[in-house]
Formats: C-alpha cells, sequence, structure tokens
C-alpha cells in the first residue's frame, strides 16, 4: 500500500492542523505531512505549519484572472509536493470540482456536527453551533467524511457524539466540540493510513486490523 502523504487545506486557526501535526510527532498518526495549503496569507494555521517544519502555500483564485490557471496551478501544486491525499481541516472556500475528482475517495473533511443534520450550504463556523443550541438537539457530535462535489454531502468515515448542554452558548459548545474534532481527526486519517476503509457506493465501511 502507499504510503499517505497528505497536504491540509486550511484558512484559519489550524487547531485541526495542530491535533494531526501532534498525532505525527507522538507517532499515533503514521503519515506524511508534505503540504499546508491555505487561500489566507494571514491564516494563523501556517505558522503552526511553519513551526513544525512544514512547507506551506497560499493560493487564492482572486488572484487568477483565468480559472483555467487556477486549477491548473493548484493541480500542479499536488504534484510538486507529491500529494496523495488531501484533508481539509478549517478550509472556508470550495474546492474546485477538478480537485475533487481527481482526488475522489482520497479527500475528507471535518465537520462539526452530527452530518446529515446542521450541515450544508449555510452551516459553517458558530452558525453551526447556534442552530443546534436553537433547535434544542441534546446531542451533537463531529463528523469526518468524503469530500464530492456537494457541501458536507460525502461518505460518512467516522462520527463521534457530544453533549448539549442547558447552559451552553455557541461559544462553550463549539469549545467542546473542538475537543472532539482534535481526537477524532487523527484516528480517522490513522485508518486511512492503514488501508482499513473501504468504499462502496454512499457509504464507507472500516475494516478490522
Ligand atoms: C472546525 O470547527 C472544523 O470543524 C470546521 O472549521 C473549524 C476549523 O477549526 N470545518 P481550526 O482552524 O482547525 O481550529
Amino acid at each position: 500500500m502507499e504510503r499517505i502523504k497528505i497536504a491540509v487545506f486550511v484558512s484559519g486557526g489550524g487547531t485541526n492542523l495542530q491535533a494531526i501535526i501532534d498525532a505525527v510527532n507522538n507517532g499515533a498518526l503514521d503519515v506524511d505531512i508534505n503540504l499546508v495549503l491555505s487561500d489566507r496569507m494571514d491564516a494563523y494555521a501556517l505558522e503552526r505549519a511553519q513551526n513544525a517544519g512544514i512547507s506551506t502555500v497560499y493560493i487564492n483564485s482572486k488572484d487568477f484572472k483565468e480559472r483555467e490557471d487556477f486549477i491548473d496551478r493548484f493541480l500542479r501544486l499536488m504534484e510538486e509536493y507529491d500529494v496523495n491525499f488531501i484533508v481539509l481541516a478549517g478550509y472556508m472556500k470550495k474546492v474546485p470540482p477538478e480537485l475533487v475528482r481527481k482526488f475522489w475517495g482520497r479527500m475528507v473533511n471535518i465537520h462539526p456536527a452530527l452530518i446529515p443534520a446542521f450541515c450544508g450550504k449555510g452551516y459553517y463556523g458558530m452558525k453551526v453551533h447556534q442552530a443546534v443550541i436553537d433547535y434544542g438537539v441534546k446531542i451533537t457530535g463531529v463528523t469526518v467524511h468524503l469530500v464530492d462535489e456537494q457541501y458536507d454531502h460525502g461518505a460518512i468515515v467516522a462520527q463521534m457524539a457530544v453533549e448539549v448542554r442547558d447552559t451552553d452558548t455557541p461559544e462553550t459548545l463549539a469549545e467542546r466540540v473542538l475537543e472532539y474534532e482534535h481526537k477524532i481527526y487523527p484516528l480517522a486519517l490513522q485508518l486511512f493510513a492503514e488501508g482499513r476503509v473501504e468504499i462502496k457506493g454512499r457509504k464507507t465501511y472500516i475494516k478490522d486490523k
């Protein structure tokens, strides 16, 4: 089996990126992080990557006149850095469909709720947690899923449930959910590293060790 060499796509603080870096460094996650890519130059996640000695790159469609050139550059970057797996970790841009198709089955995202609840267009950041609280559900959670061409839609790889407390604000809930994100993302990636994720139609199956 080919070793997994990931690019992590980020736009913000990068706490999930940090959890992945830490898991690699402490031996819990057996992948190479070849690149951290951001659509924002000021993403703190880039600093985390640089501190860990990981290559970083900024790319944003707004800097390209022709969409085709943007896509070309994007695809070339994946080749240049020898990337065979993409991890979205707080990446706020829609990934170009050309990339989604090329990396199908080898691109994952994390969503801070239990898909198919509180997901899809418009459900990002604090809006997710606000919606969870407004609805009054008692349990929310985290979902790692494959990326396809629709928001938060690809096959689910792993989920964990997180309690919603009566006293929660979106901020306190986000903080609790984030702790679980940091647990589940390295675990889910390790399943891929071990070749244990089988994709059949709209579902994934986790093979025993
Ligand atoms: C996380 O809540 C993740 O679920 C969502 O964006 C947030 C990113 O946080 N997709 P961080 O940048 O990893 O701290």
